[in-house]
């Protein structure tokens, strides 16, 4: 898969520019904006059909959130936080995950107090220190939701269904496969812990090095390690089933149940564990087909301890997230163009002192008709002019000089056919709305969204 997010220099720039974005962080050009704008349309219309509200959360925090939230020996909060010192000496850091500040504004402004469960939802830059390849970025975009308040499964398959629903809408589920799992409660994960360090004690000099260090810590993530070694050693390792207790089981057995019901296809992975400390019981991914965990669009699971670890009561909780540069990625391999609104109906031209005049409310005229216009404001001749005008694809042109404002005239012109007429100065507003079939646009409709 090629990233398209990743801009070449220009073949016109004869040395590389002086400045450049940092490293793993990247422009969102207006070809990409079409993508982030049909991807948050989608989420926004899907999230709001389904009772989300949308939440924006800080873009930094007080650095305990994500170390407490996300758990202080994950790879987030070890190694790819851009955590830093503020000159009042408060330690912050950019946020690598929209689930732990959610979960702090949930306590924070009381809103175990609004009707259970709330749902909400986000389109959020992200920060984490990875290293740059393929699909992966220091600042990235998720779309995401958290649903808090409520722990019974089907509302597990209600937030997978959603997911998969956006893929569908975005034309790219057929080429993830949805995989998943259950790591239980912190009870019966107490168990497994204890028979994982058992298996793998003695073996360690077969583990790669990561592995190595979270044995103790977090023996859970040596299931899900892509290296080859490590990999074979958990094939063998003990299974889940034989520690799961019972309300974890009929947990999951019931989700199985929901997602069948919903027709979506799913994929059991034992070894599914995500890089992420607050997980209970559900974990999910959506995969690649072509290329497996490597560039998850995107993944989640239910979090039922993670509200009162963090200060608040009780609450169970399930959310997801997805990787809006993934996601596109993913769009342009299927062939997906989301639909451009950003073209130029006409394009207006003028030459001389009084058709500039006559030009800016003649352009004012055409925006309010919801027609897009653009308009030359310099002192170029009519022709290079032009030159702009096909450069911005305009479908029309109107070109007014000094002979047409003696005359109260203005030439439309055709841009694709090439023809064109002299009208009446009066009344041209309506007349290229007519031919291009714009609606009056109505402040009102503003409100009414
Ligand atoms: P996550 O799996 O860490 O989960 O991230 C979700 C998605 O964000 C990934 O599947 C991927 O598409 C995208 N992503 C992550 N890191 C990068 C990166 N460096 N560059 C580009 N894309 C990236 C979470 O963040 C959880 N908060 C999801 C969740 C919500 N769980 C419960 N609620």
């Amino acid at each position: 898969m090629v990233s398209s997010i990743v801009s070449f220099p220009s073949p016109f720039l004869m040395s590389s520019p002086r400045f450049q974005a940092p490293k793993g962080v990247h422009d969102i050009l207006p070809d990409e904006h079409l993508y982030f704008t049909f991807i948050k349309k989608v989420v926004r219309h899907r999230c709001r059909e389904a009772g989300f509200r949308r939440i924006s959360t800080p873009i930094f925090e007080n650095v305990e959130v994500f170390a407490r939230g996300i758990g202080d020996s994950t790879d987030i909060v070890e190694k790819e936080m851009f955590a830093f010192e503020t000159k009042g000496g408060d330690k912050v850091a950019l946020k690598p995950e929209g689930t732990a500040g959610v979960v702090r504004a949930y306590i924070e402004h009381g809103m175990h107090m609004w009707p259970q469960p709330v749902e909400l939802y986000y389109i959020e830059p992200h920060f984490r220190y990875d290293r740059p390849q393929k699909g992966r970025f220091r600042q990235f975009h998720q779309f995401g939701f958290e649903v808090l308040g409520e722990s019974d499964p089907a509302l597990d398959a209600q937030v997978i269904a959603l997911a998969h629903k956006i893929n569908l809408d975005l034309g790219i589920a057929d080429r993830l496969t949805l995989q998943i799992n259950t790591i239980g409660c912190p009870n019966c994960r107490k168990k497994y812990r204890e028979d994982l360090i058992n298996y793998y004690t003695g073996k360690e000099r077969s583990l790669c090095e990561n592995c190595q260090g979270r044995l103790l810590r977090n023996p859970l993530r040596l299931l899900d390690c892509k290296e080859e070694d490590c990999q074979i050693l958990a094939s063998m390792a003990p299974k889940f089933e034989n520690a799961i207790d019972e309300e974890c089981k009929e947990h999951y057995a019931l989700l199985k149940e929901y997602l069948t019901e919903l027709k979506i296809p799913f994929v059991e992975n034992s070894h599914l564990v995500r890089g992420l400390d607050y997980y209970t019981r559900t974990v999910f991914e959506f995969w690649s087909k072509s290329e497996g965990a490597q560039n998850a669009t995107g993944g989640g699971g239910r979090y039922d301890g993670l509200v009162e670890l963090m200060g608040g009561q009780s609450t169970p909780a399930i959310g997801y997230a997805a990787g809006i540069e993934r996601t596109i990625d993913y769009m342009k391999e299927a062939g997906i163009r989301p639909p451009n609104k950003d073209t130029v109906h006409v394009f207006l031209a003028q030459l001389g002192h009084i058709a500039k005049k006559r030009s800016l409310t003649l352009l004012n005229a055409l925006r309010e008709r919801g027609i897009n216009a653009v308009g030359s404001m310099g002192k170029d001749s009519i022709k290079s002019q032009m030159h702009v005008a096909d450069r911005h694809k305009a479908q029309y042109a109107l070109i007014m000089g000094q002979i047409e404002v003696q005359e109260d005239t203005i030439i439309l012109r055709n841009m694709t056919k090439g023809s064109q007429e002299i009208l009446p100065y009066e009344g041209i507003v309506d007349v290229v709305a007519e031919k291009i079939g714009v609606k009056k646009f109505d402040k009102r409709k503003l409100w009414e969204e």
